[in-house]
């Protein structure tokens, strides 16, 4: 039976270390608040007019490329996650793509927000068991600090976000003990816009009434950037933190229950859990309802802080790097994040 491997691992964090002491500069919050609620110490921040969700990237998979043992040339498919991409339109596969200068291969984006790593590992471990692909080059990549709202009015989720990508080379393997063994995809739009960032968007209010633009003077378009918004400065993410919270720690737990269940295993077989760093707090409740000792679950938030697609692919590449994982152990990685969506994938290193 051909299962789908990580043949090789990279990570890249942009240089720009960013405390809590520095956010308390510019905004009304303080190390001794982020620290308590969050778990976070510092973040990177992307370098304006150098790191891009794309640049950071392609540091990230020249990493994997090489661990995997190939070249850029070899590899079939390049599959994207991110909710912080480079342009609206097109995507950041393509400008990976380009620099890696590959062969004219299918590039994919994922938007699946903190989730979008394992829907994309989901997606290329399809490709791959069903002999398409054999080389996929699956990338988690996070831009946040361009985008944040770094007054006081945004410190509920500016404080937690942090910039940096993380990338995987998947290939094929006949060997019984190692590989993907299950993923597992949810969602549920019903909170659709309790952790979003609406505008600029083409939604014109259709879902959230109070958001609905004027008409502008004209007979068409017009809708997508409103000087109203531009005006109201309505164009950052918003997030009920606590409904975040809430559902996060049953959600999590739940999708690796499913994942043990469908391979007939407990939580006594898990070597290492690699959750989405979204917040210490969710991560020790999460470790706590499965009755994770403290060696079995990696955390790196607090010195990355979250960042979305990038975070399980950053803390699996740090976990592997410090020999946390060995070949053989069994890797449970899980998320939770906007749309709502969630999931989670069981493998042999
Ligand atoms: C965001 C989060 C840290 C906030 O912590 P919380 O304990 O729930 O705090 P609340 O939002 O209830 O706010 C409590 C108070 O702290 C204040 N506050 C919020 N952010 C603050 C900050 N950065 N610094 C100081 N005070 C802050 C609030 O204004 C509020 O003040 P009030 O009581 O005077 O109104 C927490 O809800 C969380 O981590 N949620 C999950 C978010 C997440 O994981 N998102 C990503 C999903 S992938």
């Amino acid at each position: 039976m051909i299962r789908s491997k990580i043949a090789g691992i990279g990570m890249y964090v942009p240089k720009n270390v960013v405390t809590n002491d520095d956010l308390s500069r510019v905004m009304d919050t303080s190390d001794a608040w982020i620290r308590e609620r969050t778990g976070i110490r510092e973040r990177r921040f992307a370098s304006r007019y150098e790191d891009t969700t794309t640049t950071m990237a392609f540091e990230a998979a020249q990493i994997a490329i090489r661990r995997a043992g190939i070249t850029a040339r070899d590899i079939d498919f390049i599959v994207f996650a991110t909710l912080s991409p480079d342009y609206f339109f097109p995507g950041c596969g393509v400008l990976l793509q380009r620099l890696l200068e590959t062969k004219e291969i299918g590039a994919l984006d994922v938007r699946n927000q903190c989730s979008g790593f394992l829907y994309g590992l989901s997606v290329a471990d399809q490709f791959i068991k069903s002999g398409m692909y054999r080389n996929i080059l699956l990338v988690g990549s996070e831009t946040h600090s361009y985008a944040l709202d770094f007054t006081t009015r945004g410190r509920n989720l500016s404080v937690i976000f942090g910039d940096g990508a993380g990338a995987v080379v998947l290939q094929p393997t006949e060997n019984e003990n190692q590989g993907i063994l299950s993923t597992h995809l949810h969602s549920d739009g019903a909170e659709a816009e309790t952790l979003a960032m609406l505008n600029p968007g083409f939604h014109a209010g259709r879902f959230v009434r109070e958001k609905r633009p004027s008409l502008p003077d004209k007979p068409y378009g017009g809708l997508f950037i409103t000087e109203e918004l531009v005006e109201k400065e309505d164009f950052f993410p918003q997030m009920d933190g606590p409904a975040v919270f809430k559902k996060a720690v049953v959600k999590i737990p739940e999708v690796v229950m499913e994942a043990l269940q469908k391979n007939n295993l407990t939580t006594a077989d898990i070597d290492m859990l690699i959750p989405h760093q979204a917040n210490l707090r969710i991560s020790q409740v999460v470790q706590h309802a499965l009755g994770l000792s403290d060696d079995r679950v990696h955390n790196n938030i607090q010195k990355f802080g979250n960042t979305t697609a990038a975070s399980i692919p950053i803390a699996l590449c740090e976990a592997w790097e410090m020999q946390k994982i060995k070949d053989g152990n069994l890797v449970c990685l899980a998320a939770f994040g906007s749309g709502f969506t969630w999931a989670s994938a069981l493998l042999r290193w």
